[in-house]
């Protein structure tokens, strides 16, 4: 799939970078040729001889190497490539391509360039969650960087959260999607997925039975049309697909907040369950009995409407996709919600428990779109979510 394509590596300075190691084998595996840059900070981490002897290539590592630019200047090098992968892409380099600061071969190469750059950040938690860095995503997200994890889970600082780089094999898919030829290539998809859970104190939650399937194999589907994609995900009970943006979350608030911080997007599709209500008198502590044999009363709050509030927001992608699950006026129902809520297509689906469909592998959907209803015949949810993403593909290239 990636014969006859270079990437250019940046190897920045993190743990993560011995990871980069097995990618330099996986893009030679699949094909790739890997021009290899190594910083001050990542020849820490990992020796230049490993990493030429892997790519098979002479690794670049100083901005005045005379030989370099006797045979081929820095500048030369930034173009070479069919894409610019930095990983690990730590905090500091981050920092430097989003405030254009070109000091050493590595930040220089990224100034460069003119071959679209995917970034695979990797530093701790505290780091990844720091406003100056969150900042500088957005504005290299602003400037159409691709981005690829980072990962939740234990960190080599023995810290726990978002940070980790992405797996090698996550990071080959984003690098064989964002150099597919697919018909979403350069577009920028949201999709949301799972269920949401609402917790009544620190130990218990209220949920429901989405599993994620449908949004998954959606944002794998959009990820194979060569779309960037945003996973906005709760608690489901599927894996994220490979090569995708994953941003988890656990309630409806946290949701909105993370789909609010995704875009701009050319279009986001609406896959979760989100819970209605919230409990609004949640307990700081673990609620007790008190021996009286007295329930204790919850109350609710409303949930923000996550498909109403993209629907209505000044950067609203151009297609705008909601779900409706419903059990019985299906077509009615769902038309009704659409224009309610204000998305473009509402994906309608009939939920009943005869119909095997909720937790199940197939589904029937009925698509509502200005042009009226439209049934699917019953597919596996895999198939529902390819057409989908290719009858995307063609609303957005006809828009
Ligand atoms: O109102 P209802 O839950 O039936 O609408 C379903 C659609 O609305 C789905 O696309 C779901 O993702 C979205 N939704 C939302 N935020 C909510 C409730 C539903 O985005 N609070």
């Amino acid at each position: 799939m990636l014969a006859g394509k270079r990437i250019l590596l940046v190897i920045g300075g993190g743990i993560a970078a011995y990871k980069s190691l097995l990618l330099i084998r996986l893009l030679k595996g699949a094909g790739a040729a890997v021009t290899p840059v190594l910083t001050r900070a990542g020849a820490e981490f990992v020796t230049p001889l490993s990493v030429s002897a892997l790519a098979g290539e002479k690794v670049h590592q100083a901005l005045f190497d005379l030989t370099d630019e006797a045979e081929m200047g820095h500048i030369q090098l930034s173009r070479v490539a069919d894409l610019v992968v930095v990983a690990p892409a730590t905090a500091d380099l981050m920092a430097k391509l989003a405030t254009g600061r070109a000091e050493d071969l590595a930040s220089t190469l990224l100034l460069a360039t003119d071959t679209p750059v995917l970034m695979a950040p990797a530093m701790n938690v505290r780091m990844w969650q720091h406003p100056a860095t969150q900042r500088n995503l957005a504005m290299l997200l602003a400037d159409g960087v691709r981005l690829v994890g980072p990962d939740q889970g234990e960190m080599a600082c023995g810290e726990f959260g978002p940070g980790r780089m992405a797996e090698p094999e996550a990071i080959l898919a984003a690098i064989e999607a964002a150099l597919s030829d697919g018909p979403l290539k350069g577009r920028h998809v949201l999709v949301t997925s799972g269920p949401t859970h609402e917790p009544i104190d620190p130990v218990r939650y209220i949920a429901n039975r989405s599993s994620g399937a449908q949004g998954t194999a959606i944002a794998a589907a959009l990820r194979d049309l060569g779309a960037e994609v945003t996973f906005v995900s709760g608690p489901a009970s599927v894996p994220p697909p490979a090569g995708v943006r994953v941003v988890r979350v656990e309630t409806a608030q946290q949701m909105l907040a993370a789909v609010q911080a995704a875009l701009p997007a050319d279009a986001a599709v609406m896959a979760a369950a989100v819970a209605d209500w919230r409990v609004a008198n949640q307990g700081a502590q673990k609620m007790k009995k008190d021996g009286s044999g007295r329930a204790p009363a919850l109350e609710f709050a409303e949930n923000p409407d996550i498909l109403a509030t993209v629907s209505k927001a000044a950067a609203r992608p151009r297609l705008v996709v909601g779900f409706a699950a419903e059990t019985e006026h299906v077509v009615d129902h769902a038309t009704a919600k659409r224009a309610r809520k204000g998305c473009d297509w509402i994906v309608a689906n009939d939920v009943s428990p005869q119909t095997g469909i909720m937790g199940g592998s197939e589904n029937a959907v009925v698509l509502i779109s200005d042009a009226g209803a439209e049934s699917w015949p019953r597919m596996g949810k895999d198939q529902v979510a390819k057409k989908l993403a290719l009858r995307i593909a063609e609303a957005l290239q006809n828009s």
